[in-house]
């Protein structure tokens, strides 16, 4: 049977700060962050966004009535979880009015939540085929202002259904991952801001690629021609470029050109959002899907990175007449009308905080375009509304 994603799409917030704004603030060479780090561009959440609220806003845009009838499981990728207890896919649940007889989890491993999520769902399709399943993927990046992630940071969502016949991609089914208990990128839970030794997870990143791929190639005895492209998990886009770099070893010129010019076409997405930590993969593959003309059955790679660690390559196939089932338009008209910051705004905006004491908040939501949006708190629950 053949299983994978039927719908795709994302959300972002509106609000977003141009790189070169942020390395003049910082005094530091522009180049560094736009050639060197590889971004344009970070969205920034205001406060009536969150995980909850993201993930909701970016599958409200891809499901019909058939969807909510249809979804049995909802499974929730995150890192920036809102409560120690309660998933936060029941809320998403409820705003998205999905038919009750539902399973709804989050699932977390820093940045492989999504993958995690993918792959389960990919089971469970296997043993209900008339089923689908919600999969979400949603993160704010934060590291703080004046740090050396701070280049790093965004904010957004994506939204995928898992189905049997899918008419994007089918998942196959060889796939090679990897688990390794380090200390490069973690979030204890008294942090709203991530500790993270760079320069150590670059290099795990990259190592884990290196060994599910060699891995991969034994299993499969494919080869990197066998592949139209391959997206990464981007924590920032030049991240991407280095991970193909050190597969390219091997591979024909041809391939290796192909390889490059896809890799470009898969991050310009992210190039203006930033981070979006469990989502980041999928939106470096919405980026291809919607900037590329693919043809049905040609393969793409797809390698996910959680730092703490846990890696996986895996691999999708195109599907006819992908595109028709796309969302250009709307994913275009999110771009083309953020907002951007100024350096004292968006610094205004990354300090607010919600309060941690039970008082109660009512969020002026009047500048927030996002169908769905938190609107406040009350005797420590938040409060959301859908707009729609
Ligand atoms: N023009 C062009 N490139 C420049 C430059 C300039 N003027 N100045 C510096 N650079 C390049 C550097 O050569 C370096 O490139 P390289 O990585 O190919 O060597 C790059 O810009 C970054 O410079 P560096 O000095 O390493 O940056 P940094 O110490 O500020 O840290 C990160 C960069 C990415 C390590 C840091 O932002 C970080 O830790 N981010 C979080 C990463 C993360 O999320 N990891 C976990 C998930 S996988």
């Amino acid at each position: 049977m053949k299983i994978g994603i039927d719908k795709i799409g994302f959300h972002i917030p509106d609000y977003y700060v141009d790189m070169n704004d942020l390395a003049v603030a910082r005094d530091v060479e522009p180049a560094k962050f736009t050639i060197g780090i590889g971004q344009d561009a970070m969205a920034v959440a205001p406060i009536s966004q969150d995980p909850v609220t993201l993930a909701a806003n970016a599958a409200l845009n891809i499901l019909d009535e058939a969807d909510r009838e249809a979804i049995d499981f909802v499974m929730f990728g995150t890192e920036t979880g809102i409560d120690h207890s309660k998933s936060a896919g029941v809320y998403v649940h409820r705003l998205l009015d999905l038919q009750p007889n539902a399973r709804t989890i989050e699932m977390k491993q820093a940045c492989y939540g999504g993958t995690a999520a993918l792959q389960l769902a990919k089971g469970h399709i296997a043993l209900n085929p008339e089923s689908k399943v919600l999969v979400l993927a949603s993160d704010i990046a934060r590291y703080g202002l004046n740090t050396a992630g701070e280049v790093t940071q965004g904010a957004g969502a994506v939204a995928m259904v898992i189905s049997a016949n899918p008419k994007i991609i089918t998942i196959e089914n060889d796939s090679t991952f990897l688990t390794s208990d380090i200390m490069d990128f973690w979030r204890p839970t008294y942090s709203d801001v991530a500790y993270v030794d760079g320069k150590y997870s670059n290099e795990q990143y990259l190592s884990f690629v290196s060994q599910v791929w060699n891995k991969y190639k034994e299993e499969t005895s494919l080869s990197l021609d066998d592949f139209e492209a391959i997206c990464f998990h981007l924590p920032y886009t030049k991240m991407g470029i280095k991970a193909l770099e050190t597969l390219l070893e091997e591979g024909n010129e041809e391939t290796k050109q192909r390889l490059q010019n896809n890799l470009e076409v898969s991050i310009q997405y992210s190039r203006e959002v930033g981070n979006i930590y469990t989502a980041s993969l999928y939106l470096g593959l919405i980026s291809l899907l919607e900037g590329k003309e693919l043809n049905a059955g040609e393969r793409l790679g797809l390698f996910s990175y959680g730092s703490g660690a846990v890696g996986e390559f895996f691999t999708g196939v195109v599907q006819e007449n992908y595109r028709d089932h796309l969302n250009v338009d709307h994913h275009k008209a999110l771009f083309a009308n953020r907002k951007k910051l100024s350096i004292e705004e968006y610094e205004e905006v990354f300090s607010a905080t919600l309060p941690t004491d039970g008082s109660t908040v009512t969020l002026d939501t009047t500048d927030d375009s996002s169908a769905i949006c938190l609107t406040g708190i009350t005797e420590h629950m938040r409060q959301y509304a859908n707009n729609n």
